[in-house]
């Protein structure tokens, strides 16, 4: 089973932003999601990205109006806690012929709203063995790991991960994304510096890059 990442980071370094992961990417990172997701037997994040953006089961149309609408592979979400905190962005899955597995230890306990859906594999096992052992299992033949940076790197470290794909995003989000703030909607405002990139130089494996600020509004609306 080929495992491979995509992620979208900031100039900051950030991957958390007010609004959902997908907005700050931007347009080319979405379309990139679209194709991992089509190619992919199924989707794997950790339990923090599911409860902070739960991946609905179609890229919703007003978050990716040019997105073409497509059911989500199965989502495998893996947890060492025993409750999951979700925030209340999981339109969606429920009524959408959505596949959620949590791969958790035995007190589990599923979140309320997806309890109609979700099916657990509850175990002492390690959570994340016990998931890249059932996709195995189910004939996957590739894993699309749509973050965050802790399960990235559990795979790195188990040398499983075949395939990073990072897209770096002109912002920096600076200090207003609130992950676990109320969401702001579709088009959520942050206080953002967009850059504009300038040149791209790539050199002994390092990517070096000259950008200029293209606005420096506080309150920029991403689009
Ligand atoms: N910009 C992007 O493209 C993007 C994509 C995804 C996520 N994000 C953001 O990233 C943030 C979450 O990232 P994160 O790094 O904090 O969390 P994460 O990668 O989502 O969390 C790692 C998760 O894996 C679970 N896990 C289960 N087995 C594990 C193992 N063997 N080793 C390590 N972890 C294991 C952890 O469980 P425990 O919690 O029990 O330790 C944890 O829930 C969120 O704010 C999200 O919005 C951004």
């Amino acid at each position: 089973m080929e495992i491979i990442a995509h992620l979208a980071v900031s100039l900051d370094g950030r991957t958390e932003a007010a609004g959902p992961p997908a907005m700050f990417g931007g347009a080319g990172d979405r379309a990139r999601m679209v194709a991992r997701r089509a190619s992919a037997g199924a989707v794997l994040v950790g339990g923090r990205t599911f409860s902070t953006w739960p991946i609905p089961p179609e890229l919703r149309r007003d978050w990716a109006p040019e997105a073409p609408l497509r059911p989500t592979p199965p989502t495998l979400v893996v947890t060492r806690q025993d409750r999951l905190e979700l925030r209340p962005v999981r339109r969606g899955f429920v009524g959408a012929d959505a596949s959620v597995t949590f791969f958790a230890p035995d007190g589990f306990v599923v979140p309320d709203g997806l309890r109609s859906i979700a099916q657990v594999q509850r175990s002492a096992a390690d959570p994340l063995d016990a998931a890249l052992r059932a996709a195995e299992a189910a004939g996957c033949a590739r894993l699309l790991v749509e973050g965050g940076w802790g399960l990235i790197r559990a795979l790195t470290a188990r040398g499983a991960l075949d395939a990073l794909h990072l897209t770096l995003c002109p912002l920096c989000l600076g200090g207003s994304a609130s992950p676990g703030g109320p969401s702001s909607g579709p088009h959520p405002e942050m206080d953002t510096l967009r850059l504009r990139l300038v040149t791209a130089e790539a050199e002994g494996g390092a990517v070096f890059l000259h950008f200029v600020p293209e606005r420096s509004a506080a309150s920029a609306t991403l689009a």
